[in-house]
């Protein structure tokens, strides 16, 4: 009897021990600001352990904490680790490679969802490929530079090969931030690859030469891609010659920015519209409107509604959330789904005595695994889902 008691007990213990240590575990996870210590330092990413109380061979502030100081100077790891730009020319860019092929894959599996397949949009999310590349004669995509000379004519799909000016900022982007849910996830090498995809899709030519599947894309190539609009972007700001640019640019702005004289006052006057003969215009004219704007992709957050349907199966969540813990590993002597021998011997008994044990209770198996909330019929669902995982 004693020996009984102890079993349950100790089960019992196991059991508030293991769900107290999950739902700890889930709080650190989900909750800001409570977070398990770490006996070490963070410099920029590299940790440094504490020995003897104190940081080896780092030392977060040296500097005196009496009267006001201007803080202190950064280490050369939190430099770094800030330092996380890429130019146009490429310096700053890590070194790293992935193909075309490779940021395929990636990206099905972690972008499609969002930027459509083959980045061709259609999901409420940006468009990275795929948009209207006419170019002219300098190779400069007219679409986009027309609208401003041709006013009226219909803007182009704004993607990566239309309206980027550069490339490296691709690979920044994307290490940075995307996917959107969890960014800074991806490997440089998975970034390179994701670059050389969509790039490939804006059928972009590095040094003449078309990207296939087998292009592999690192710095060095990545710093030669010239995007096709890259000198469609006006006034042009970059160089010494910027500030003069940007001048003449807002100088005439009749051309550039609309027509008619600037209103101060009175502006609403009806008198002095445009139709009025022999009046000149008061009210200024926006020249080139702007036709394409989308709207943001949305504003609700609500998570979309729960379903029985999708890929995980009834008797696959009710096992996650009342039995894995045991059965998930084999640390408790549980049969671990996915054990198919073990499993082949449990089922040897037929799955009426099977289901009774696990119902009743056996050995260190407690009666439906602890959760009595669960009926008869679930658990028979959930046994059936552990021998199918079993094969
Ligand atoms: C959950 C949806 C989602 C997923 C998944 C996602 N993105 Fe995005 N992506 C967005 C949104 C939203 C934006 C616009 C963000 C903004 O403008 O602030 C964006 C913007 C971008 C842009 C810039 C587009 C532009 O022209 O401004 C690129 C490039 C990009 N994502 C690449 C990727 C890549 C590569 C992946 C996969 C690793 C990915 N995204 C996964 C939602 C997503
Ligand atoms: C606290 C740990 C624990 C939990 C939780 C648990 N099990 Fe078990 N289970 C065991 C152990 C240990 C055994 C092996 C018992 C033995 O053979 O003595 C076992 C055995 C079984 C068996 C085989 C019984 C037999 O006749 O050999 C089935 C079926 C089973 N569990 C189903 C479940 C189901 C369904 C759940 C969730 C509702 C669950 N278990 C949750 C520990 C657990």
């Amino acid at each position: 009897m004693f020996k009984l008691d102890r079993k349950l007990i100790t089960i019992g213990m196991t059991l508030a021990l293991s769900t107290t240590l999950s739902v700890a575990a889930a709080s650190t996870a989900c909750i800001p600001g409570v977070y398990k210590s770490k006996p070490g330092a963070i410099d920029g990413g590299v940790i440094y352990p504490r020995e003897n109380g104190v940081y080896t061979a780092y030392r977060y502030n040296t500097q005196s904490t009496k009267g006001v100081n201007f803080g202190r100077t950064p280490t050369a790891n939190e430099i770094k680790a800030w330092d996380v730009d890429a130019r146009p020319d490429g310096k700053g860019l890590p070194d790293g490679e992935g193909s075309v092929e490779d940021g395929d894959e990636l990206f099905d599996a972690q972008c499609a969802v969002c930027h459509g397949d083959f980045g061709g949009g259609g999901k409420g999310y940006p468009q990275l490929a795929g948009g209207n590349q006419a170019k002219d004669k300098n190779g400069v995509v007219i679409t986009l530079k027309n609208q401003r000379i041709k006013p009226g004519m219909d803007a182009p799909k704004r993607t990566v090969g239309t309206y980027w000016p550069y490339a490296t900022t691709l690979f920044t982007y994307i290490r940075d931030a995307m996917p959107y849910a969890h960014p800074k996830s991806l490997t440089n090498d998975e970034v390179y690859a994701l670059t050389a995809y969509i790039l490939a899709q804006n059928e972009i030519k590095i040094d003449g030469q078309e990207m296939d599947d087998e292009y592999v894309l690192n710095k060095e190539k990545l710093m030669k891609v010239v995007l096709p609009n890259k000198d469609g972007f006006y006034p042009v700001i970059d160089g010494p010659e910027g500030p003069a640019n940007v001048k003449a640019f807002f100088a005439d702005r009749a051309k550039n920015i609309g027509m008619g004289t600037r209103c101060m006052k009175d502006c609403k006057d009806p008198s002095s519209g445009p139709g009025e003969k022999g009046l000149p215009a008061k009210l200024m004219k926006i020249k080139y409107e702007m036709k394409d704007v989308v709207p943001p992709y949305a504003f609700g957050k609500d998570l979309p509604p729960e379903t029985d349907a999708g890929s995980v199966s009834k008797g696959e969540k009710l096992y996650d959330s009342s039995c894995k813990l045991c059965h998930g590993n084999d640390t408790m002597g549980a049969p671990r789904v996915g054990d198919a021998s073990a499993w082949a011997a449990v089922m040897k008994k037929g799955m009426d005595k099977v289901l009774v044990n696990a119902i009743k209770g056996t050995g260190g198996m407690p009666p439906k695994g602890g959760n009595t909330d669960l009926s008869d019929a679930d658990i028979k669902t959930i046994i059936e889902y552990m021998v199918g995982a079993s094969k």
